[in-house]
């Protein structure tokens, strides 16, 4: 029996530039799928797999995302005498435990590797997960859930991960492949945005991890990667060195890269038509805008 993963950190010290001049003042990880966070997705994803200590590696200029798990005991109260439950019960789920959520400030943004090491006290000795908010993946059963389940049968290091086309490569960390096993494959390398041309594969990995806390002793020791950062993926790829295992999980379920303006509007898109509430008049909208569209070509 492998021990359980209890404890996420989700890195959200990124300046988010490609998403200036809103992430000037507004953190990326607040920006709303239809009327959600995009934190409150990967919140709710590590809850469903067991999660029970979220941590945060935040930086300056992000207090919005602090200020959106405290309560609201004003808006609470407003809403409590004119009588709107329903809306009481969505801000609920917002709420957290008490002392279930931490906050570590990383000073500069140095990469995700090292964003992940500022978390390391909070760590200690045990596996964790680590979750990218901007990686949204809408699933049946979470893509969290998926790789906590399956890491019951490996234990080691799982990072998940998706076929990508091959030309787009140097925008990930690339899987050099040992031994595929459909779902899961054993990875015998890691490369970080590698060019297409000497690219070990097109199995990518996406920002969903189950690590060792061999992997922070690994961090300590990177140097600087690809991009002049402290990459994660160097850190993970050592293990393999290490004997520590390392595994690919192509999980079940649709990614959306909300990092990117363009994958950030396919989710808006996609969720929008996802809610019974709005379907009808939303898809209604997107016809005939489509119609337009063509008539004007
Ligand atoms: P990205 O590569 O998307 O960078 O980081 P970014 O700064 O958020 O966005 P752009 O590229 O400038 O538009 C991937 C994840 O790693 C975190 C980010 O917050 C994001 O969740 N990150 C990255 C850190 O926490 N610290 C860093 O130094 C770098």
């Amino acid at each position: 029996m492998k021990r359980k993963v209890t404890k996420a950190i989700f890195p959200v010290a990124g300046l988010g530039t490609r998403f200036l001049p809103a992430t000037k003042s507004v953190p990326k990880e607040i920006m709303t799928l239809v009327d959600r966070p995009l934190i409150q997705y990967a919140i709710d994803e590590a809850r469903a797999a067991g999660i029970k200590e979220f941590i945060f590696v935040t930086a300056r200029g992000k207090s919005a995302l602090e200020d959106y798990f405290d309560c609201a005991p004003q808006l609470e109260a407003e809403l409590r005498k004119k009588g709107k439950t329903d809306l009481l019960k969505i801000l609920k789920a917002t709420n957290m435990d008490s002392g279930a959520i931490a906050y570590i400030r990383q000073q500069k943004a140095m990469g995700l590797g090292h964003a992940v090491w500022c978390a390391r006290r909070l760590i200690g000795n045990e596996p964790f997960a680590v979750i990218l908010p901007d990686d949204v993946i809408a699933a049946e059963r979470s893509c969290l859930q998926q790789m906590v389940d399956a890491y019951q049968e490996t234990g080691g290091n799982m990072v998940a991960a998706m076929e990508v086309p091959a030309d787009k490569t140097n925008a990930y960390g690339v899987l050099d492949v040992d031994q595929d096993m459909g779902q899961m494959v054993s990875v015998k390398g890691m490369v970080e945005k590698p060019d297409p041309d000497t690219a070990p594969s097109n199995l990518a990995v996406i920002g969903r991890y189950i690590l060792t806390p061999r992997v922070m002793q690994n961090i300590n020791r990177s140097k600087q990667g690809a991009g002049g950062e402290i990459q994660l993926t160097d850190a993970i790829a050592q293990e393999i060195e290490n004997g520590g295992g390392v595994y690919g999980f192509r999980f079940k379920g649709q990614r959306y890269d909300c990092g990117s303006k363009a994958g950030f509007l396919q989710a808006t898109v996609a969720f929008g038509l996802a809610r019974e509430d709005l379907r009808g008049e939303f898809s209604e909208y997107l016809r005939e805008l489509m119609c337009h569209a063509k008539a004007a070509e």
